[in-house]
């Protein structure tokens, strides 16, 4: 692990994003595969796993993870509303991670006491979620939306602020994104694959979670 941090104890958005260089996005339909899926990713390095709710069995999955898997650290992704954080607080998760910002996501987050990590496109994007006080940022979709060169160009105007790329990120080209000064970590599904989660591949995840750990991290 990058750092040595109380995982137990309420996390910001900044220790969620410095424990590795990647934060894998998953898509979880079954909570006993969840729990065996987490003990894979914890075995290859990777503790901070955002679980998407896109599924109907996301929530239990969520919960299986925090009641089973303590080395661990679970958070809700695809957030998207007040009642989307209440309800990932509820089943266990310590972060939140959304695809884009409103205040009311903000405050929501600030009532349940857990770190958001909130998607941006565009700098009026970053300038709302500046004004709510959050510096800590995902860019999505980092690809579609302008790739490293924009990251680098919002190093000028917006050099307070530290970023999460998430979104056609991959093994190949994540240390394009770690390379930059206001890269924190990426994020991508590429360390859960489909049909490794189908196969039950769990040795293949802990293979692509230690390649993920072993990524260049960024000198922040
Ligand atoms: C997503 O929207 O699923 C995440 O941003 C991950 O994107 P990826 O599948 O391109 O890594």
């Amino acid at each position: 692990m990058a750092l040595t941090i109380d995982v137990s104890a309420p996390l910001t958005a900044l220790q969620v994003m410095q424990d590795a260089p990647v934060i894998p996005v998953i898509v979880l339909t079954d909570a006993a595969q969840a729990v065996l899926m987490a003990r894979a990713l914890v075995a290859g390095g990777i503790r901070m796993l955002e679980v998407t709710l896109r599924t109907p069995q996301a929530l239990a999955c969520i919960e299986a993870i925090a009641k089973s898997v303590p080395d661990a650290v679970v958070g809700a992704g695809t957030v998207r509303s007040a009642a989307d954080a209440q309800a990932s607080a509820a089943a266990g998760a310590r972060f939140i991670v959304s695809p884009g910002y409103t205040s009311a996501l903000g405050q929501a987050c600030r009532d349940v006491g857990l770190p958001l990590l909130p998607g941006v496109a565009t700098g009026s994007e970053i300038m709302m979620a500046q004004e709510d006080g959050l510096t800590e940022l995902k860019f999505f979709p980092a690809m579609q939306a302008g790739g490293a060169a924009m990251l680098k160009a919002w190093g000028g105007p917006f050099g307070d602020v530290r970023f999460c790329p998430t979104g056609g990120v991959t093994a190949a080209n994540a240390t394009d994104f770690l390379a930059l000064g206001n890269v924190v970590c990426v994020g991508g599904s590429w360390l859960t694959p489909a049909d490794a989660l189908a196969r039950g591949s769990w040795a293949e995840i802990t293979a692509l979670a230690f390649q993920a750990s072993r990524l260049k991290l960024p000198t922040v």
